[in-house]
């Protein structure tokens, strides 16, 4: 991937948006920090510069000018703001962009448990992104099963990431960001359809989290070495 790419993290304020953040800047990658408040996306963007070092390429920017700014698009914000913001952005996303959606539809969204999810029209938060961007534009689901407390850390993940997509080429870009986290192996993980089950295994990591205090993540045995390219 060209280094003059810049990923464009929407809702990039929260954990698990610098947490991705974070990571790809310390892999060389060109960062902008997506937020609702272009002043609160520079401010996250400079706590990341902080950790990642001077070189990192970070800067913040509302999301629609983040949209406007780049073709490769993370989202990272809660399930209940995900349809007005995709809605708001609309506008400004770039023909042939592609969004990868890491929203989970937890039901603590409206007041119920983080350890269970909402039923959801399209099947998934992923595939109903991709019932809101623009025609052209790819949606690939990644990362929802990943801790965002272990992003923002400097240690290596003991994660793997299941990449879902119906268009082969953003499902490859996708693994292939998802490989510059240290530890982590990337999976095509078939159709965005799948979205639903690696959505719903977060809530059940959230339970083992409660359960156990822990930052439980997923590894995927018994796959021939193709299975992680
Ligand atoms: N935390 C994790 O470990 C983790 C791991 C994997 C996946 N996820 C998923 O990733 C998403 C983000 O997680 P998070 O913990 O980073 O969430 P968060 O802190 O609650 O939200 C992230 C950012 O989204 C923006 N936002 C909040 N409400 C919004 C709304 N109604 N409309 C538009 N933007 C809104 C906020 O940024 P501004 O106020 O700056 O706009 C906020 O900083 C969630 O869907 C979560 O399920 C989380």
């Amino acid at each position: 991937m060209p280094e003059s790419r810049p990923i464009a993290i929407l809702g990039g304020t929260g954990p698990a948006g610098t947490g991705l953040a974070l990571r790809w800047a310390r892999a060389g990658e060109a960062i902008i920090i997506g937020s609702r408040d272009s002043q609160r996306a520079q401010e996250a963007a400079d706590k990341i510069k902080q950790k990642a070092g001077n070189q990192a390429n970070i800067s913040g920017m509302e999301n629609s000018a983040a949209c406007a700014a780049a073709d490769l698009l993370v989202l990272t914000v809660p399930f209940e703001g995900q349809a007005t913001l995709l809605k708001q952005v609309k506008p400004a996303i770039r023909p042939g962009s592609i969004l990868i959606d890491a929203t989970v539809a937890l039901a603590a969204g409206v007041g119920g448990r983080a350890s269970r999810t909402l039923g959801i029209w399209q099947g998934s938060s992923a595939q109903q992104a991709a019932e809101l961007v623009p025609k052209g534009v790819s949606v690939a689901a990644a990362f929802h099963n990943l801790s965002a407390e272990l992003l923002n850390g400097a240690e290596a993940l003991d994660c793997d990431v299941i990449v879902c997509s119906d268009d082969p080429e953003a499902a490859k870009l996708t693994r292939s960001l998802a490989s510059k986290i240290p530890g982590i192996r990337a999976i095509d993980g078939g159709k965005l359809e799948n979205a639903r089950t690696l959505e719903q295994i977060t809530a059940l990591l959230i339970g083992l989290n409660i359960r156990h205090k822990g930052h439980a993540g997923i590894r995927i045995t018994g796959l021939p070495p193709e299975a992680y390219r």
